[in-house]
């Protein structure tokens, strides 16, 4: 796809080649299989199927950042000081995003926020947040108990889609006993729990 220039100045090729400087060979075939499912994701929901791509190919660009580097941005830029508690699972995305702003000067806020939710989801989501929050887990080098249902969901009903996703990953990290975000559990209650309980209050 052809960028317009409208949310990035690079085109694709080079915005790809920023990203990929910046991650091991395996993370980037997972990027590209996040863009392509994203992409596709777009064009079927009627979102925008170049601030999919955009956001997709950037959703991930922190990840192999030091943790140093993340605690210093948190403590200099006016985080929630508790994001210190957490790690680079939660931070790549959340504070990750202001890495692709200052560094690859995409300002756009919507893909801004779809990177800084594509890890814990959030109670308020756009269609492009769903969207890489889903391509993100069932895109096509993913491969665990589960992801074949999460894709057949996603065809049919990205909310459904988000539900279960936020429901496998939130049992997968209780099963492991790990911390939980709690913009994780905001997104349970909202995207899991939420919708029953308006039926059945
Ligand atoms: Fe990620
Ligand atoms: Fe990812």
């Amino acid at each position: 796809m052809d960028f317009s220039g409208e949310y990035t100045t690079f085109k694709r090729e080079e915005l790809m080649q920023k990203v990929q400087m910046h991650m091991s060979e395996r993370r980037f075939k997972h990027v590209l299989g996040v863009e392509e499912t994203a992409i596709a994701l777009a064009a079927k929901y009627g979102a925008s199927e170049e601030k999919a791509s955009i956001a997709a190919l950037t959703h991930d660009y922190a990840k192999e950042r030091p943790n140093e580097e993340f605690e210093m941005i948190i403590l200099r830029d006016g985080y929630d000081q508790d994001l210190l508690n957490y790690g680079n699972a939660i931070w790549h995305g959340l504070v990750g995003a202001s890495m692709v702003q200052r560094e690859l000067g995409i300002n756009d806020e919507e893909i801004l926020e779809a990177i800084r939710l594509h890890t814990t989801g959030g109670a308020k989501m756009s269609l492009l947040d769903k969207i890489i929050y889903v391509a993100d887990y069932i895109e096509p080098g993913r491969d665990f108990p589960g992801v074949k249902e999460a894709r057949e969901l996603a065809l049919v009903d990205l909310d459904e889609a988000v539900a279960y996703e936020t429901k496998h990953t939130l049992q997968h990290l209780i099963e492991k006993e790990q911390k939980i975000y709690p913009k994780t559990i905001e997104t349970y209650n909202y995207w899991v729990v939420g919708k029953a309980a308006q039926i059945n209050p």
